[in-house]
């Protein structure tokens, strides 16, 4: 069938021949796609996706429905939101007339995988569950020119090359975290980073939501915490000197605020699940703290009123964890927290808590006597536990940063490795189970490019796009300890990243080699290959208007 005439189809034809000249596996005929699925095999002929095919859904179930969604979403951005498909949802696939597109579940495959086959008859699509079928279509969205996605309904039809690719992903948990209290992004921006995530493949939004510089969650308990702990009344201008703060450090006088309302957060809550997307909050305890104190003064060790933080360093007014009333605040917020997200998890901080203050405090070392703990470390142990069998209680694990393992932690509790990878193997030795998100890999507030003159004021350290690939997230693991390893996570701590086009930035493309990492596991990697698939993630980029980072792409 010839479905376009005229020169725009010779066009559009031109261009999905250059798509499908790029290959993953050395066949010329190959579509590039990233993620690379596990395997992608070029066919016979085409099929010309119009409008007009009927897509058939099958069993119409809610999360088939989202599925389903998110195919309508992508017709649309080619054919126009006027002329949408007919979705017929039905029980059996017994009254399909092809060509069609068809969207359904197989028992035979395990969750997440899927298949998907472009063939003279249509599209079939087999997830071996919703999200499955989901992530077919995120690969769908690749063998469509992204020049034809622009939403302009200009184009009748769209020729794709006849191909099968079957894939199934790595690691169950395929993460990114966005540092919302440093800098405050709004419920937009945050979908607008669901999308993201969605065309990566990535299923969990870990929402780094309370620290020293703001508590960005509502909590009807605390109202103070959003009244006060949500306003910083300015913030240091340029790169922090790290605790030498005198008169010559300079302030920007503008007062940063912005916290999410409960019904911000259900709203993001289920929009990220529309696209199979966990969001895990992040809830700090013991320490950053300050946003907190500055609104409960009674938090801290000395009741001294402090002022929400202005500047990035660690700090040492954390959580008193001698007083009882810590934990009842705590077992309150937490409560509230669970209502609002359905996760398993939850993330409780643990990273970077100085003891200074619990070494002066009366209830601090009154509390390790009576406990006869040993360190300071181990009280933060004992705080964390507490809190672990409170959201055990709730029907919840912890995550936290690798801090808690020296803190004493029990094995249930998730280890999130961050000062490098060698935390993550010490955790998966004991028994823990792992995300790997180490800075030397996965810190993408660092450089991208070598030419930092070039480039925004980042934090520090330099990861480009190959560093990103490189990362084998079960390195230094025998085989019994990898099934320990859940997956992996892209952070996004946000000082030095104001606005959401900068945190796009530097997000993308680092992102699809993350993804790349998730989706496709340490094995047959081949960082030439995927940069020659990347130009289509890359072309979707810039018709779906992300900002990403075209010089750290030089770097070879
Ligand atoms: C961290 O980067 N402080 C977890
Ligand atoms: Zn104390």
């Amino acid at each position: 069938m010839n479905c376009l005439g005229g020169i725009r189809a010779a066009a559009l034809c031109a261009a999905a021949a250059v798509l499908a000249m790029v290959s993953c596996t050395g066949d010329v005929q190959s579509p590039g796609i990233v993620p690379l699925p596990c395997s992608v095999a070029a066919g016979e002929g085409e099929f010309c996706l119009s409008a007009d095919v009927p897509v058939y859904v099958c069993p119409d179930t809610r999360e088939m429905r989202c599925a389903a969604d998110e195919l309508k979403e992508l017709m649309e951005r080619v054919f126009g939101t006027e002329s949408c498909p007919g979705f017929i949802f039905c029980g059996s696939l017994d009254e399909v007339a092809h060509p069609a597109v068809t969207m359904v579940l197989s028992d035979r495959m395990p969750a997440s995988s899927y298949s998907l086959e472009v063939s003279e008859d249509g599209v079939a699509v087999e997830g071996g569950d919703a999200a499955g079928v989901f992530y077919a279509v995120q690969t769908l969205r690749q063998l469509i020119p992204a020049e034809v996605q622009g939403f302009s309904g200009s184009v009748p039809a769209v020729p794709l090359q006849a191909v099968s690719v079957e894939d199934s992903p790595a690691f169950e948990y395929r993460g990114v975290m966005l540092d919302a209290a440093r800098h405050f992004f709004s419920v937009d921006e945050v979908k607008t980073l669901l999308d993201i995530m969605a065309i990566h493949k990535m299923n969990v939004f870990h929402w780094h939501l309370t620290d020293d510089q703001g508590w960005r969650i509502e909590i009807d308990s605390f109202p103070e915490l959003t009244r006060i702990g949500s306003v910083r009344k300015r913030t240091i201008v340029g790169k922090d000197p790290g605790g030498e703060y005198d008169e010559t450090t300079q302030y920007d006088g503008t007062p940063h605020s912005g916290y999410y309302t409960k019904d911000d957060v259900r709203e993001i809550v289920e929009y990220a699940a529309g696209r199979f997307i966990t969001v895990v909050p992040e809830i700090e305890f013991p320490g950053h703290a300050v946003a907190a104190i500055a609104s409960y003064p009674w938090l801290g060790c000395t009741g001294e009123q402090f002022e929400v933080r202005q500047t990035w360093d660690i700090d040492d007014r954390v959580f008193c964890i001698g007083r009882e009333s810590t934990f009842s605040f705590f077992e309150e917020v937490l409560s509230e927290v669970a209502e609002l997200f359905p996760s398993g998890y939850i993330h409780i901080g643990g990273d970077e808590c100085p003891s200074k203050m619990w070494e002066k405090c009366p209830e601090c070392r009154r509390r390790m006597e009576e406990l006869g703990l040993e360190s300071f470390r181990r009280l933060q142990g004992y705080g964390t536990g507490r809190i672990e069998k409170f959201l055990g209680s709730l029907g919840r694990s912890i995550i936290g940063w690798d801090e808690i393992l020296e803190a004493g932690v029990s094995d249930s509790a998730i280890v999130m490795s961050w000062r490098g990878c060698d935390t993550g193997i010490e955790a998966a030795k004991r028994g823990n189970r792992v995300i790997m998100s180490p800075t030397e890999y996965s810190y993408f507030d660092y450089y991208q490019s070598s030419d930092i003159d070039a480039e925004p004021l980042a934090w520090g350290g330099y990861l480009p796009l190959e560093k990103v690939y490189s990362f084998d997230p079960y390195s230094g693991l025998d085989d019994g300890e990898k099934p320990l390893v859940l997956g992996v996570q892209a952070n996004l701590w946000t000082e030095y990243i104001p606005d959401f086009t900068q945190a796009e930035y530097m997000l993308l493309p680092r992102l699809a080699a993350m993804s790349e990492v998730a989706w496709h596991g340490p094995c047959d990697k081949d960082y030439r290959d995927f940069r020659k698939r990347l130009p289509v993630l890359l072309q979707l980029y810039r018709t779906y208007g992300y900002r990403f980072c075209e010089s750290g792409l030089c770097e070879m």
